[in-house]
C-alpha cells in the first residue's frame, strides 16, 4: 500500500450515513424496517420548487455560475435572513455552497489551522470532529446534562477557553437532541464571549426552521457585537425537504465571505446550477410549506413521546426543535438478549434493527453513551409500530 496522509487516516467515516445505508439495505431485500434513523424529512421537495428546477433548466441556465453562488439567490437569502431573522446582510457576505456541510468546511478552514482549538458542544453533530480534524485543529468537548435538557452551561464553556481556542461551534435547534438554547442562554453565553473577543462562533442554524411550542429561533448574530464575530450557516435542506439537491449558505463579515469563497472556487466551483435557481423560488415562495411541515413534525413529535411514555425502562429527553429524539436505554446496558449482552447504545441498536426490524442511530458517535437517537420523520402509525416494536424488543431483555 501506498502512502495515506493522516489527515485522511484520522477521518471517521459518518456512522449515520452508514446505519441508514443498512437499513436501507434491509428494506429492498424485503424486510419490513421501520426507520427512526435517517436525518432527513420524509416530505417531497414541494412542487413549486420542482417547477422552478425544469425552468431553469428550460431556459438553458445550465452553465457554471459564480464560485460563490448566482447574485439572485444571495439576494434571497439576505431577504431571507431579514425577513426572519431581522439581520442586515449584503450579497458580497453570502457564500452559497453544497449544503451546509461545506459552508461549515469553508468556515472552519477560513478560521482554523495546526494547533487550534474549536470548542463543541455534547452531544453534537458527528461531523462537526471531522471538520475540526481536516483543518489540523483538535476539537475540545464541552457536554451538557440529560437532567437539565441538555441546556448549555456557559460556565463550563468559559472554562474550556484556552488560547488556543479559535472558535466554538453553537447548533441550534441541535442534532441529536432537538433542544433549542433560548434568547436567554444566547444572550448568557454572548456576555461570556465578549470576554473572549478572539473567538469566532460557527452558528448552524440548519434546523432553524423546525422549532415547536411557540418556541422562536434566536440567532446570535442578532446580538449587535456578535454579529461581526459570527459566521451563519443555514440552508435548504431540512427548511425545504431539499436534502438532495445540495444548497446552502453562509452569512459572515465580508472580509470572511472573500476568503471562503476563494477556498470553494478551488474545490468545488459552484453549487449546481440548477439547485441554486430552484432555491431562490424556495426562500421566496416556502413560507406555507414550512408552516405546514412544522405543524406536522410537531404533531409527530408529541405523538412520538406520548407512546415513548409506554415503554418500560427508558427514559427520553423532551427538545423543543428539529425532528430528534434521544432516548437513554442507559438502565438496559449490561442486560442480556436472547443471550447476547448489551454492553453499549451501539450494540442495542444493533440487536434492534436485526431483531425487531427498527433502525436508530446509537449516540456514541455523537459524544454521549446510553442513548439512540430516535427521527420523527416518518408517518405516526409507522411511528406508533415503531415503538410497540421497540416495546417488544426491551420486554425481552433480562
Ligand atoms: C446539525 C447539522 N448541520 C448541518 C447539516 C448538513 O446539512 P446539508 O444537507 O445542508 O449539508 C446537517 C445534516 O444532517 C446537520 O444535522
Amino acid at each position: 500500500m501506498l502512502n495515506i496522509t493522516n489527515r485522511a487516516k484520522n477521518v471517521s467515516p459518518s456512522l449515520t450515513l452508514a446505519i441508514t445505508a443498512k437499513a436501507n439495505k434491509l428494506k429492498e431485500s424485503g424486510v419490513d424496517i421501520v426507520s427512526f434513523a435517517a436525518g432527513e424529512p420524509d416530505f417531497n421537495t414541494p412542487e413549486f420548487i420542482v417547477n422552478a428546477a425544469k425552468d431553469a433548466l428550460d431556459k438553458g441556465l445550465t452553465k457554471y455560475t459564480p464560485a460563490s453562488g448566482i447574485a439572485p439567490l444571495k439576494k434571497a437569502v439576505c431577504a431571507k435572513l431579514k425577513r426572519d431573522n431581522a439581520l442586515d446582510y449584503q450579497p458580497e457576505q453570502i457564500v452559497i455552497s453544497t449544503g451546509a456541510k461545506q459552508s461549515l468546511f469553508n468556515a472552519l478552514q477560513t478560521v482554523c489551522q495546526e494547533g487550534d482549538e474549536v470548542i463543541i458542544i455534547s452531544p453534537y453533530w458527528l461531523t462537526y470532529p471531522e471538520l475540526i480534524k481536516i483543518c489540523g485543529a483538535k476539537p475540545v468537548v464541552v457536554e451538557t446534562k440529560a437532567e437539565e435538557g441538555f441546556a448549555l452551561n456557559v460556565g463550563l464553556i468559559e472554562k474550556a477557553v484556552t488560547d488556543k481556542t479559535r472558535a466554538l461551534i453553537l447548533n441550534m435547534p441541535n442534532n441529536p437532541s432537538g433542544t433549542v438554547y433560548g434568547r436567554e442562554k444566547i444572550e448568557e453565553l454572548a456576555a461570556m464571549l465578549r470576554r473572549h473577543p478572539d473567538v469566532w462562533i460557527v452558528a448552524d442554524e440548519i434546523y432553524e426552521a423546525l422549532t415547536y411550542d411557540g418556541m422562536e429561533h434566536f440567532s446570535i448574530a442578532q446580538i449587535d457585537d456578535m454579529k461581526d464575530r459570527t459566521i451563519l450557516i443555514n440552508g435548504l435542506s431540512k427548511s425545504y425537504a431539499m436534502t438532495g439537491w445540495r444548497i446552502g449558505y453562509a452569512a459572515s463579515p465580508a472580509y470572511v465571505a472573500k476568503y471562503m469563497g476563494a477556498l470553494q472556487s478551488h474545490q468545488t466551483s459552484n453549487p449546481n446550477t440548477i439547485a441554486q435557481y430552484a432555491s431562490v423560488t424556495a426562500l421566496d415562495e416556502g413560507e406555507a410549506f414550512i408552516k405546514n411541515m412544522r405543524a406536522v413534525f410537531e404533531e409527530r413529535r408529541n405523538a412520538l413521546w406520548s407512546f415513548l411514555d409506554e415503554v418500560p425502562s427508558i427514559k427520553y429527553v423532551k427538545g423543543n426543535g428539529a425532528f430528534y429524539v434521544m432516548v437513554d436505554i442507559s438502565a438496559l446496558l449490561g442486560k442480556e438478549y436472547r443471550g447476547e449482552t448489551i454492553d453499549s447504545a451501539l450494540k442495542f441498536s444493533e440487536l434492534l434493527t436485526e431483531h425487531a426490524h427498527v433502525s436508530t442511530i446509537p449516540c456514541e458517535c455523537f459524544g454521549i453513551n446510553g442513548y439512540i437517537r430516535l427521527t420523527y420523520t416518518l408517518s405516526i402509525d409507522r411511528i406508533r409500530e415503531g415503538v410497540e416494536r421497540l416495546k417488544r424488543f426491551i420486554e425481552e431483555i433480562k
